[in-house]
């Protein structure tokens, strides 16, 4: 008889939960470490793999379901064909060049703009109803390259952005405060990179608004401190790529962390790359910089228009000049 005797009674199976998949686009460091991340907090019913390179793709596929028994049960598919991508939820791009020591994420545009050409249409044939989550670099314009190629509403068009420079905001303000990361609430804003915005009116400590607690404390050093501070971030990437030649656990975390508020309509407010124009005086052009946004299952639900200052502004709208310089050229 069947291994596993079906009890007579056995009913009809219960109605099932809706089915999440997603599907990770490019599965180098970046898309690995994503995957990974989103295996263990058990996210998805499925995962689909695509990458250009077919052993390696199936490598991975095989190695994470050589993993099974220590996971919850999720469905790990791969293929070069972008047709196993079909019906994804969310669709997670990370395939394309990455900085060699030294090189500026804009140095990469030329050649993951073409790369995209030939990887958003597929993905939205299969899945017309995606939202996707846009990490390859530079983010912000492959964020707005990926908004033009799709033809989707701008909601569903998410650049990963500031998310882990505020997380590494939030590290590095901790580790000087001695106090736990997760209590410590500090936006970047803007290009995800160089030229991004630290928001101090943002950053706050249990709750105290750091900025003011220091001013009536006249301890002004630490706004000091703090420029320093966003100086590190700034110089997070430059410093990890030159020592183990890419990033890739930092993001992992915060792109998971981005599709869980997604995909579990959590409606967190997270600093992510999204259609900016119009914000802050932002108005000359179709620009996607990171703003604070609230998250939820269609996506961007709406933008923060957080009050920033006039130095905060003028920092934003150079970022947008630049953005919007550099998207000229590429004729979409
Ligand atoms: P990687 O070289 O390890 O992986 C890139 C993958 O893309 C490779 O497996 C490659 O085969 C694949 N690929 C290339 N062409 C493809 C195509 N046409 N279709 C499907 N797959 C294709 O690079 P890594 O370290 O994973 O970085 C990937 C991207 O993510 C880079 O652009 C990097 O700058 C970016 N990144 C962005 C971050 C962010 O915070 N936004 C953080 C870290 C990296
Ligand atoms: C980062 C680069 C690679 O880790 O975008 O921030």
């Amino acid at each position: 008889g069947a291994f596993f005797a079906p009890i007579q009674e056995a009913g009809p199976p219960s109605p099932t939960k809706r089915h999440i998949k997603i599907s990770i686009i490019g599965t180098g460091n970046v898309g690995m470490a994503i995957t990974q991340t989103l295996l263990t907090q058990d996210l998805a019913d499925e995962l689909a793999l695509v990458d250009a390179l077919p052993d390696k793709l199936r490598g991975e596929m095989l190695d994470l379901q050589h993993a099974a028994a220590f996971l919850p049960r999720t469905k790990i598919v791969a293929s070069t064909d972008y047709s196993v991508t079909a019906a994804s939820d969310l669709c997670i791009v990370t395939a394309g060049a990455r900085q060699i020591p030294g090189e500026s994420r804009l140095n990469l545009l030329e050649r993951n703009v073409s790369l995209f050409k030939k990887i958003i249409p597929p993905l939205v044939k299969y899945s017309p109803d995606a939202i996707l989550i846009i990490v390859s670099n530079p983010v912000d314009v492959l964020t707005y390259i990926a908004w033009k190629l799709s033809g989707f509403p701008s909601n569903r068009v998410i650049g990963s952005g500031t998310n882990l420079d505020s997380s590494r905001f939030r590290f590095l303000i901790a580790d000087h405060l001695d106090v736990n990361a997760q209590d410590v609430q500090a936006y970047i804003i803007g290009e995800h990179g160089d030229s991004s915005v630290a928001l101090w009116s943002s950053i706050s400590v249990g709750g105290v608004p750091i900025l003011s607690f220091l001013e009536k404390r006249q301890i002004s050093y630490e706004k000091e401190t703090l420029v320093k501070i966003h100086k590190e971030v700034i110089n997070c990437a430059y410093e990890v790529i030159k020592l183990k030649g890419y990033t890739s656990w930092a993001v992992g975390y915060s792109v998971a962390n981005l599709a869980w508020s997604i995909l579990r309509d959590q409606r967190r407010i997270h600093p992510v790359s999204v259609l900016a124009k119009g914000f802050h005086n932002i108005e000359d052009g179709e620009v996607f910089l990171s703003l604070p946004a609230q998250l939820g299952r269609g996506g961007v639900i709406r933008v923060i228009n957080v009050p920033i200052t006039d130095e905060e502004a003028d920092h934003l709208r150079g970022s947008a000049k630049t953005i919007l310089e550099l998207q000229e050229h590429l004729g979409l």
